[in-house]
C-alpha cells in the first residue's frame, strides 16, 4: 500500500522504516530541513538500535524516501500522523504540529485518505482532527480518522514495532478497520523479513484490537501512566526499604513473582524521564481534570517521581559533605539505555543541581553526549569512562548503560580520589564492585563497604 508517514522523529522514522520493511511503498515527510537534508544523505538524525540497517536496506529497494509534509501528503492513501506533542507549561498535550499537519491534509489531499494518528494524543482528538479536515478540506478530500497509538520503546524500537504485543486500533468505520489490518497484516501474522534476527524464533502473534477512537486514545495515556505508577510505587517502597533496614533488590524480585504484578518496572533508581511518561502522566491528569475526575493518584505518581532528583542529590552530599570544587565522574545522561534521547532525562536534572552545589562534572554516556552539550554545555565531556573517573571524589551512576556493569574495575579504582559509587539506578553489583575496593551506595538499603584484601586480613 502507498503509505506516507508525517515526523521522521523517533517514533516516524521507526514507523516508515518498518512499514516499508514490510512490503509497504512509503514516503516520509519531515518539515526540519536540517534532518531533512541527513536522511536524504543516507544517516540519520538519531541513535536507535537497528534502524540504520532497515532503512538503508527499504531505500535502496526503493520503497522509503524522504520529503517534505506536502510531498507526503500526496502521496500515500493512509498518512500516519508522527509528529511531537510535547507538554504545555500547564501539562496539557501541545497539538498545534498535529493541527498543522491537519491542515495541510485539508489543503493538499485528494480523494480518499485514512488519516492515522500515531502520536501520542489526548482523548477526544481525532474527534477534534475530524471536524477539522470537514472544516477546511477541499471538496475532494474523502477521508476517514482512526487513531494507532505506538507503544513502542526507545531503544528497542524496530523489535517492538516488528514483534509487539499487541496492536491498537480506534475507528469509526469497518472501511478504517479493513485496511489497518491490511497495513499489519504480516506482523499480525508474523510472517515478515525479519532484520533483527537471521533465524527469527517463531513469535506469538500480536493480538489486534479494535476500538472506538476515543478508547483507543485513552488505552495510550492509560498504559503509559499505569507504568509510571508502577515505577512511582516502586520507589516509595524502596525509600522505606532503606529507612527501615530491608533490601528492596529482594523485595522486588518478591513482589514481581506474582504474576498479576510481574517483574517489570519495578526497579528503583532515579526517577522515569523521556518523551513519554511524564508529559502523558501530566497530560492524562489534565484530561481528568477537565471531564472532572479524580485523577489525584497520578498526580501523587509525578510527585514522588520528581522527588527522586533531590533524593539523588542529597545522596551524594550525604556521602561527599561539600561538593563545591569536587569532581564527580557521572556516567549515563540518556534518559534510559540504548538510545541518545536527553528528553526529561532525570540524569541531566541531578547534573544541574549538582553544579549549583559547585561540583565539577566529568561525564560519559555512550550515545547521548552530543545531544547532552546543546542542554549543558559547560561539564566536560568525556572520551571514556576511565577518562571520567580521573580524580573524581565519586562515580556517580545515572543511566543503566549495559557496558556500565563490565567495568574494569581495578583499573577504575586507580583512578578515583576516593574509591565510591553512587549507583542511581541499582544495577551493579555491590559485591563485584566491593571486592575491588569500592564502597558502594545504592538505593532501598543497597550499601556496601569496601572488602579488605585477603592479604590484609591475613596479615
Ligand atoms: N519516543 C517514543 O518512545 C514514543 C513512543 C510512543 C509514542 N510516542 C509519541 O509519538 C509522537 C512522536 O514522538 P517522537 O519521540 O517520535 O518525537 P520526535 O520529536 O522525535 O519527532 C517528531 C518529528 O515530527 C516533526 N514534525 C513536526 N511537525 C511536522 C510537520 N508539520 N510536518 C512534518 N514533520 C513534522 C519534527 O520535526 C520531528 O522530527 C509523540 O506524540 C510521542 O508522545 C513516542
Amino acid at each position: 500500500m502507498k503509505i506516507s508517514v508525517i515526523g521522521a522523529g523517533y517514533v516516524g522514522l521507526t514507523t516508515a522504516a518498518c512499514l516499508a520493511q514490510i512490503g509497504h511503498d512509503v514516503f516520509c515527510g519531515e518539515k526540519d530541513p536540517e534532518k531533512l537534508a541527513r536522511l536524504r544523505s543516507g544517516k540519520l538524525p538519531i541513535f536507535e538500535p537497528h534502524l540504520d540497517t532497515v532503512i538503508d536496506a527499504a531505500c535502496k529497494a526503493g520503497r522509503l524516501r524522504f520529503g517534505s509534509t506536502e510531498e507526503a501528503v500526496e502521496w500515500g492513501v493512509a498518512i500516519f500522523i508522527c509528529v511531537g506533542t510535547p507538554p504545555l507549561p500547564n501539562g496539557d498535550a501541545d497539538l498545534h504540529a498535529i493541527e498543522a499537519v491537519a491542515s495541510i491534509i485539508a489543503k493538499r489531499a485528494t480523494g480518499y485518505r485514512l488519516i492515522v494518528e500515531k502520536s501520542t494524543v489526548p482523548v477526544q482528538t481525532g474527534a477534534q482532527l475530524r471536524r477539522h479536515l470537514g472544516g477546511h478540506r477541499t471538496r475532494s478530500l474523502d477521508y476517514d480518522v482512526a487513531s494507532n497509538p505506538e507503544f513502542l520503546r526507545e531503544g528497542t524500537s524496530v523489535e517492538d514495532f516488528l514483534h509487539p504485543d499487541r496492536i491498537v486500533v480506534g475507528v469509526e468505520s469497518a472501511r478504517a478497520a479493513d485496511m489497518l489490518r491490511e497495513i499489519y497484516h504480516p506482523i499480525i501474522d508474523q510472517r515478515i523479513a525479519c532484520p533483527l534476527h537471521a533465524d527469527c524464533p517463531p513469535r506469538k502473534a500480536p493480538r489486534f484490537l479494535v476500538t472506538d477512537t476515543n478508547s483507543s486514545e485513552l488505552i495510550k495515556h492509560a498504559s503509559n501512566s499505569f507504568l509510571a505508577m508502577k515505577i512511582s510505587f516502586i520507589n516509595m517502597v524502596s525509600d522505606l526499604c532503606e529507612a527501615a533496614g530491608a533490601d528492596i533488590n529482594k523485595v522486588a524480585e518478591g513482589i514481581g513473582l506474582d504474576p498479576r504484578i510481574g517483574p517489570s518496572f519495578l526497579q528503583p533508581g532515579i526517577g522515569f524521564g523521556g518523551f513519554c511518561f511524564p508529559k502523558d502522566l501530566q497530560a492524562f491528569v489534565r484530561i481528568a481534570e477537565k471531564f472532572g475526575c479524580d485523577f489525584t493518584l497520578l498526580k501523587e505518581v509525578e510527585r514522588i517521581n520528581q522527588k527522586r532528583v533531590d533524593l539523588m542529590v542529597e545522596k551524594i552530599k550525604t556521602e561527599l559533605w561539600v561538593l563545591r570544587g569536587k569532581k564527580l565522574c557521572v556516567l549515563g545522561l540518556a534518559f534510559k539505555p540504548n538510545t541518545d534521547d536527553i528528553r526529561f532525562a532525570p540524569a541531566l536534572s541531578i547534573i544541574r543541581r549538582l553544579q549549583t552545589e559547585g561540583a565539577q562534572i566529568q561525564a560519559y554516556d555512550p550515545k547521548a553526549m552530543d545531544r547532552a552539550m546543546q542542554e549543558i554545555p559547560d561539564i566536560t565531556y568525556c572520551q571514556n569512562v576511565y577518562e571520567a573517573a580521573q580524580n573524581a571524589a565519586a562515580v556517580v551512576l545515572l543511566t543503566e548503560w549495559k557496558e556500565f556493569q563490565n567495568l574494569d574495575w581495578e583499573r577504575l579504582s586507580g583512578l578515583v580520589d576516593r574509591p565510591l559509587i553512587i549507583d542511581g539506578r541499582n544495577c551493579l553489583s555491590r559485591d563485584v564492585v566491593a571486592s575491588h575496593g569500592f564502597e558502594y551506595v545504592g538505593l532501598g538499603g543497597i550499601s556496601a563497604a569496601a572488602q579488605i584484601p585477603a592479604a590484609v586480613v591475613n596479615g
